[in-house]
């Protein structure tokens, strides 16, 4: 196994190989132990400082990112768009340059502008992070994802991995099948087909409309919110309805030939794609989707670290 990532940013899934996926995840796993100690830190990253610069809503990254590296021993600055200078009308650019005159060693950043990470890296000498930007990618999502279904299944090598719901916007979709293609498995989509980028067979995924079978062919199903927020018109009647022929719920998966195993990046909608039955059953490992993320974070941060020029 390779020692040091083949990038000196994170910007998307797309842009790392098979061979650096592998080191997160060994990585992630030592650090995973490291975290269920009574004492929880490392020094690794003792002489560092990081700037989690977040210009979009979230909860689960945010404090992941954070945890990870005061975990690390780094020094962390957190800058949230709402209450910044950004409101004057001050560009990205000059946002950024001011605080890596700081003094500051890497970024992790959030964006609602898809490209706002690659745009920033061709700019600035600092490692980035991308910690999800706009509809396009959200590396570390799908990292914490496929360790997760590599902890439960072993090796994602010819399983089949389903994705339900809104793959139009979501950028942990995309992230997803970049992931679990390049560990080898096989990936589906399944979602109303206003829901479904039109050219999304091109990626190499199977396309279905009908949950049930996507359910009875799949090892692990991947849950998505819709995002409203992301939608300029109405791509659905209702929420309702497509709770109803969408929708996860208890008796669908009671109904099926077997066990699958229930993820969701989060935040859910209870009671819309997922109901709170499947969320919180046994066969759900969305908490340790977001323990996992702790580890999986630690590790990137860790080796970008390694590799800052
Ligand atoms: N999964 C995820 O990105 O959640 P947050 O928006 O809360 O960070």
């Amino acid at each position: 196994m390779e020692s040091s990532l083949s990038t000196k940013h994170l910007l998307g899934i797309k842009y790392i190989t098979s061979e650096d996926i592998r080191l997160i995840f060994e990585t992630a796993r030592q650090f995973k132990e490291v975290i269920n100690r009574p004492i929880k830190k490392v020094p690794s990253l003792r002489d560092i400082t990081i700037a989690n610069l977040f210009f979009e809503n979230s909860t689960r990254t945010k404090l992941s990112f954070e945890l990870a590296e005061k975990r690390l021993s780094a020094d962390v600055i957190n800058f949230s768009a709402a209450a910044s200078s950004v409101k004057k009308g001050e560009t990205l650019l000059d946002t950024v340059n001011n605080i890596l005159s700081m003094k500051v060693d890497m970024l992790v950043m959030r964006h609602p502008a898809p490209g706002a990470p690659m745009f920033l890296s061709q700019h600035i000498d600092a490692s980035i992070v991308n910690a999800g930007d706009g509809t396009h990618e959200h590396p570390t999502q799908a990292l914490l994802d496929g360790y997760s279904m590599n902890e439960k299944l072993g090796d994602l090598e010819g399983k089949k991995i389903l994705i339900v719901g809104d793959i139009k916007h979501s950028r942990v979709a995309l992230s997803n099948i970049f992931c679990l293609q390049k560990l080898g498995a096989t990936v589906r989509v399944c979602g109303p087909p206003t829901l479904l980028p039109k050219h999304i067979k091109e990626l190499g995924v199977e396309v279905s409309y009908n949950i049930r079978d996507s359910l009875n062919w799949c090892d692990v199903a991947n849950i998505l919110r819709i995002q409203l927020e992301r939608q300029d018109v109405k791509y659905i009647p209702s929420l309702r309805e497509y709770s109803q022929y969408f929708g996860i719920n208890k008796a669908l998966l009671d109904s099926l030939d077997k066990e699958i195993v229930i993820m969701h990046p989060g935040p859910m909608n209870r009671g819309v794609e997922i109901t709170s039955d499947v969320a919180d059953s046994e066969h759900s490992i969305i908490l340790q989707q977001v323990e996992n993320g702790v580890a999986i974070r630690m590790a990137v941060l860790f080796l970008l670290a390694g590799n800052r020029s």
